[in-house]
């Protein structure tokens, strides 16, 4: 594995590959590797011919009270992971690398942004997002990019970004990964301490409850909520939100007859989290 920090060294590998007819996955990502990143490098080496992971914790996607400073970060760990996943690419820039003096361009989607993690990290997480996101594209020129399905409303604004700015890549998202207990992986996890990591477990409890409410056949929003927040009151947790909407659109909804995205945020000890289920129209 070769880990390289300037983008002309990433789009000279890559052009060399593509010279010889590899197909390039891509797995963008902040680091502190846990298994969920792990299943998106194993699903990009099952697939293509070079496999391209990013680690760069993304600054324009945090707001000044957030944890941009704290977040966790173990590169040592994270390039030896990635190596043991067989990534051929491990592509570490530095902010002045990524956002130069002079850096003015700022991608944002309408609409899609206004809801969720949107509203409640306001507008900058999804600008940031969606600018670093194009950007990298832009260095790795990847067929393929790999997300994570935890970040729903991150794999739809990315989805968005491809479709109106014509991008030649293929979004692929991949199932949330889940520890033993049923709490979604995240990087975050481990500002849990002890008691904050078993009451985290109510958000996926909370999302089964949910979901085996919508699995026996209601599909009215308003119990399909109650019933999720019920668990999580039990557990003590007031959550950011907790919200059906289309999976598609974002757009509220009163019944889940559609594919309907189950999202919940919450602040659970130090950790904010967020988590989803997405209630199947065919279940
Ligand atoms: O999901 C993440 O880790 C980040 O939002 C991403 C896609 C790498 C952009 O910084």
């Amino acid at each position: 594995m070769r880990i390289l920090r300037t983008i002309a060294e990433v789009r000279e590998a890559v052009t060399h590959a593509r010279r010889a007819g590899k197909r390039v996955g891509f797995v963008p990502t902040m680091g502190a590797f846990h298994e969920g990143h792990l299943s998106l490098m194993r699903e990009a080496r099952a697939h293509n011919d070079l496999v391209v992971v990013s680690l760069f914790v993304n600054p324009t996607q945090f707001a000044p009270n957030e944890d941009l400073s704290t977040y966790p970060r173990d590169e040592a760990r994270d390039t030896e992971n990635a190596e043991q996943e067989g990534v051929d690419i491990f592509f570490a820039p530095a902010p002045a690398e990524v956002y130069p003096d002079g850096f003015a361009t700022t991608i944002h989607v309408a609409g899609l942004t206004d809801v969720l993690d949107g509203a409640s990290r306001g507008a900058h997480h999804f600008d940031g997002v969606a600018t670093v996101v194009t950007k990298l594209f832009g260095i790795v020129r990847p067929d393929v990019a790999y997300f994570g399905q935890k970040d729903a409303q991150q794999v739809l604004v990315v989805r968005r970004v491809v479709r109106d700015l014509d991008l030649d890549v293929r979004i692929v998202a991949c199932p949330i990964v889940r520890e033993a207990d049923g709490l979604a992986m995240s990087s975050r996890n481990v500002y849990l301490d002890a008691d904050a990591r078993q009451q985290a477990t109510a958000l996926n409890r909370a999302l089964d409850a949910a979901q085996a409410l919508h699995d026996g056949g209601e599909r009215d929003a308003d119990r399909i909520l109650r019933a999720a927040n019920t668990v999580l009151e039990h557990a003590g947790i007031t959550p950011e939100y907790l919200e059906l909407r289309d999976a598609d659109t974002l757009e509220p909804v009163a019944d889940a007859t559609r594919d309907t995205l189950l999202a919940v945020a919450a602040h659970v000890g130090a950790a904010r989290l967020i988590d989803n289920h997405v209630l199947k129209a065919s279940s």
